[in-house]
C-alpha cells in the first residue's frame, strides 16, 4: 500500500515531451506577444475578407453617381415590361429563360437570397424584383416549404447598412398585422433596431388584441443540464414590451370614415403619429387591396418618402399562379402592374420591398 509501482519511463520520452513544450512555449511567445515580424497568416486572412476601401466606400456613398436609366421607371423593373408584353408572353421562370435565352442560372439554383437590383434606393443596394416567382423566391424555389417565408429580405434591410437605431423615436407601423406571433413578432426579434413604439393595425379583433405578458428570464430559464437548451414554453411578450404595442381594431384606408372604422393612415402618420424624417418609421404593410390608393397618395407626397424610411409591402394582384390562395378577387390587378407599382415605389426614393 502507497509504495510507488515500479515501472519506468524511459528517459528520451521525457527530453520529447521537454522538447516539444519548450518549442510550443517559443512559438507562442513569438506569434503572441512580441511585434517580430512574425508570418501573419490570419491577419492577412481577415484583411483580405475586407472590402478594399474604395469598395467600402461605395456601400456608404450615397451621393454615387447613378446611371441614368435609374432615374427612370425602366430602371427600378430591371426588366423591359413593355417588350415582355408585346411578345404575348406570360412572366414565368421558363418564358423569362427562353425569351432571354439564360443559361441555367447559378443564382436560382443556390441562392435562397436573389441579386442585387441594377438601381439603388435612397443610395443603398437593394434587392431585384422576382416578379416571375410572385416575389417569393425561397418558397417558389422550395427552398422553404412556408409561402410567408421571409428569409430572402433578410440581407436587404435598410437598418443593416444605415443606423436607425440611435434616432431617439423609432417606429415599428404595422398595417394589416394579422395574429400578434406572425409579423410583429418577425419584427421585433429580426429587424436590427429596438422600436420605441409599435402601431398595429387589425381591423378582426379576434386575430390581434394586445397580448399578455408572457415571458420573464426567470420563468422561462431551463438550468443547466444535459437538456438546458430546451427552453421551457415559447417566448411570450416581455414586459416592457407591452408598454410599447398598441392596438387598433380598424380599417387601414385611404379615407377617414368612422361608420366602416376605417383610418386614414396617411393622416394618422402625419397628424396623429406625428412622425417626421428625423424619427425612424418601418411601415408593413398587407392590407388586402387597399395598398393600392394609398400608395398612389404616397407617391405624390414627397414627405411620405422621407418620413417613411422603409416599407414592406405585400401588393396583392390576380394571376393564376396566386388563385390558390384566393387572389382572383384582386382582379383587375395584375401581376405586371404590381412590379410596376414596386418599381415606381422604388422611383419615387421608397426603400419598397415585396412583402413576404
Ligand atoms: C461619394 O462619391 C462622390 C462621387 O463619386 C465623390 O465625389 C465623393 O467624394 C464620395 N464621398 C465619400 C464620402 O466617399
Ligand atoms: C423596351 O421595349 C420596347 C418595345 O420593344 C422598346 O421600344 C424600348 O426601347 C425598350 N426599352 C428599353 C429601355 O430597352
Ligand atoms: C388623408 O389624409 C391626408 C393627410 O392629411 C390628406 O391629404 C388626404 O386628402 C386624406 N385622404 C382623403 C381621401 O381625404
Amino acid at each position: 500500500m502507497g509504495s510507488p509501482s515500479g515501472y519506468a519511463v524511459h528517459p528520451w520520452i521525457l527530453y520529447l515531451c521537454i522538447t516539444l513544450l519548450t518549442c510550443y512555449v517559443v512559438l507562442d511567445l513569438l506569434a503572441n506577444h512580441s511585434d517580430l515580424a512574425f508570418p501573419s497568416l490570419l491577419a492577412s486572412c481577415s484583411s483580405s475578407l475586407l472590402l478594399p476601401s474604395a469598395g467600402r466606400a461605395v456601400l456608404h456613398n450615397t451621393s454615387i453617381k447613378e446611371p441614368d436609366i435609374c432615374q427612370t421607371l425602366q430602371g427600378h423593373l430591371d426588366i423591359n415590361l413593355t417588350a415582355f408584353q408585346e411578345s404575348h408572353l406570360d412572366l414565368t421562370p421558363k418564358n423569362l429563360a427562353t425569351l432571354t435565352k439564360l443559361p441555367e442560372d447559378p443564382w436560382k439554383q443556390m441562392k435562397w437570397v436573389g441579386q442585387a437590383a441594377t438601381c439603388r434606393v435612397k443610395g443603398h443596394y437593394i434587392e431585384r424584383f422576382d416578379p416571375a416567382l410572385n416575389f417569393r423566391r425561397g418558397f417558389a424555389l422550395r427552398f422553404a416549404s412556408d409561402v410567408e417565408d421571409k428569409t430572402h429580405v433578410l440581407p436587404w434591410l435598410l437598418a443593416s447598412r444605415v443606423d436607425l437605431n440611435s434616432r431617439s423615436r423609432r417606429v415599428y407601423l404595422d398595417l394589416g398585422a394579422n395574429a400578434f406571433s406572425t409579423s410583429i413578432t418577425w419584427f421585433m426579434r429580426m429587424y436590427p433596431v429596438d422600436f420605441t413604439e409599435v402601431h398595429a393595425f387589425e381591423v378582426d379583433a379576434h386575430l390581434l388584441s394586445k397580448p399578455q405578458r408572457g415571458f420573464d428570464q426567470d420563468s422561462n430559464y431551463a438550468g443547466a443540464n444535459q437538456w438546458s437548451l430546451m427552453v421551457r414554453q415559447v417566448p411570450g411578450i416581455p414586459a416592457w414590451m407591452l408598454t410599447r404595442i398598441h392596438v387598433y381594431n380598424q380599417f387601414v384606408s385611404d379615407a377617414d370614415d368612422v361608420e366602416k372604422k376605417a383610418v386614414n393612415i396617411t393622416r394618422f402618420i402625419k397628424e396623429e403619429l406625428c412622425l417626421t424624417e428625423q424619427d425612424t418609421v418601418v411601415v408593413k404593410m398587407d392590407i388586402e387591396g387597399s395598398e393600392w390608393p394609398i400608395l398612389d397618395r404616397w407617391m405624390r407626397d414627397a414627405d411620405m418618402a422621407a418620413i417613411v424610411d422603409e416599407l414592406f409591402v405585400e401588393v396583392h394582384y390576380d394571376h393564376r399562379s396566386m388563385r390558390g390562395y384566393h387572389w382572383a378577387r384582386f382582379a383587375p390587378t395584375s401581376r405586371e402592374k404590381a412590379l410596376t407599382l414596386l418599381a415606381q415605389l422604388r422611383l419615387h426614393g421608397f426603400f419598397a420591398h415585396a412583402w413576404p
